[in-house]
């Protein structure tokens, strides 16, 4: 589904993606950690095609993204790709309803259609009772519910997601975990998961550590990865302590 080679990204004189090769299966949750500022965001905005690369490929669903004009872009990110922040970034003059069916309407989907959808997936999300209420009226849990809604509405082949749950207490946490799994299972997206959630990190099928702009690849699973791998080394227990630690400087 994602096909990354050599990836390459500076901005000015700063190298933030330093060479980086990736490949993403279609129904795939994918989970990218690391440390704050290792590059975690710009290589998921260089995924979403919001930003362009200094060097390297990026295929998505067969496509050639880089290859795209600006207007075929807007398109594909329209048809192809959903986008899920820490902060819900729903409009806040609209309802619930309203801002899920918002990306369809770019879409120029029938009214009907999309409405009846936006309805579906908000019931899916434990929301039915919530589709006209803005923003403001809704839970933090709520709101980053609609935004998953809105994500969804137009189908897409892949969901980005960047630190989706950062903003969430532990229930609407596990909740908001739960949904992606859940809707992997109904409609076969496949996610790319930024989060300092080791739980989620966890659950999902393939666990990326980047550091400092490269992914660690071969130690997916491996905590000790967070730290310096030389200095954790084989012993497993000390390996344990430092990555508790790294885990700490990184909340
Ligand atoms: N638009 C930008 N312009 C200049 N520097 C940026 C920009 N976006 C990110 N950076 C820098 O790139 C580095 C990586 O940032 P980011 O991708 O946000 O890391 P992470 O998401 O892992 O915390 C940081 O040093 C950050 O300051
Ligand atoms: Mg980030």
């Amino acid at each position: 589904m994602i096909e990354i080679k050599n990836l390459h990204k500076s901005f000015g004189s700063l190298e933030v993606i330093k060479g980086i090769d990736l490949h993403i299966d279609e129904h795939e949750i994918v989970s990218i950690v690391g440390k704050s500022g290792a590059g975690k965001t710009t290589l998921l905005q260089l995924i979403g095609t919001l930003y362009q690369p200094d060097s390297g490929s990026i295929e998505i669903a067969g496509r050639d993204v880089l290859r795209l004009s600006r207007r075929e872009l807007s398109k594909f990110r329209n048809e192809h790709l959903g986008f899920i922040f820490q902060f819900h970034q729903l409009l806040p003059e609209f309802t619930a309803l309203e801002n899920v069916m918002i990306p369809g309407m770019i879409a120029r989907r029938s009214h009907k259609e999309l409405e009846n959808e936006a309805r579906r997936l908000l019931d899916f999300m434990g929301l039915a009772h919530r589709e006209h209420h803005k923003p403001a009226e809704l839970s933090g849990g709520e709101a980053q519910r609609v935004a998953v809604a809105r994500a969804l509405i137009n189908h897409p082949d892949v969901v980005l997601a960047d630190e989706p749950s950062g903003s969430l207490d532990t229930q609407n946490k596990q909740e908001l975990h739960q949904l992606f799994f859940r809707l992997r299972e109904e409609t076969g997206q496949t996610f790319v998961i930024v989060t300092h959630d080791e739980e989620l990190a966890r659950q999902t099928d393939r666990r990326i550590v980047m550091t400092d702009g490269r992914l660690d690849n071969g130690v997916a699973g491996n905590d000790a990865a967070l730290v310096d791998s030389e200095e954790a080394g084989f012993n497993s227990e000390k390996g344990e302590k430092d990555s508790e630690k790294a885990e700490k400087t990184i909340e």
